[in-house]
């Protein structure tokens, strides 16, 4: 059996979340990455240029092509506007996912429904047992948009992740996971 690879392009009844490429560098760039709010509780500091919004996505796409994450793009399915990213993280039996939306996109359920398709496919694969994210202690609607995606929170692992946009030293993280 081949290892997980999820498809380049998976739809949901409002999303499109599709393989990321090189020319989404100035939507991301424009739409959110520069965002002190959407980077709050993310382990990278807002970009200051668009190259580094560049290097991002050169590393995204070796990800990919090397099967070692699959990083999705999320486009709305009515504008074809991209609104953000989701990132799946293989290993072994596992899928680790992160997440985020530009902040006009906020507050309508797309990111539980992105996760939620993703953690669907991935579990429906036979290699995978074990779906799950972390989130920093304080990010409220992150934990919502994993509970809403079917996960069931396991617990706060302390000390876990740096967030350097809220601390220079690692922060508690919640754990949330759904498995099979
Ligand atoms: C976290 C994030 C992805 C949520 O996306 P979203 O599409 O707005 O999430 P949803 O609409 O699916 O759900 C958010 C839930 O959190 C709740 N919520 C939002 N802010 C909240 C807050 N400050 N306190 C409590 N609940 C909150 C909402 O009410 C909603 O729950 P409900 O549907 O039961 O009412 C988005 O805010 C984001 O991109 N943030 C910046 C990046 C980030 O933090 N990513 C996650 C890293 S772990």
């Amino acid at each position: 059996m081949a290892p997980y690879h999820p498809g380049e392009r998976i739809c949901t009844d409002r999303l499109k979340l599709r393989r990321c490429r090189l020319n989404d560098a100035e939507a991301i760039y424009d739409g959110y990455a520069t965002d002190p709010d959407v980077t709050r509780y993310l382990g990278w500091a807002p970009h200051t240029t668009i190259s580094e919004t560049v290097s991002y996505l050169e590393n995204c796409e070796s990800e990919w092509s090397e099967g070692r994450g699959f990083p999705f793009v999320i486009e709305s399915s009515d504008q074809d506007e991209l609104i953000g990213m989701i990132h799946v993280h293989p290993g072994g039996r596992r899928a680790g996912y992160g997440y985020v939306l530009r902040r006009s996109a906020w507050g309508q359920g797309f990111a539980a429904e992105a996760l939620r398709v993703l953690v669907e496919d991935a579990l429906g694969h036979p290699d995978i047992y074990r779906t799950f994210a972390f989130c920093d202690c304080e990010n409220t609607a992150s934990a919502r948009v994993m509970e809403k995606a079917g996960m069931e929170r396991e617990g706060m692992l302390r000390s876990y992740l740096m967030h350097p946009n809220v601390s220079d030293e690692p922060r508690d993280c919640l754990v949330y996971a759904r498995v099979r």
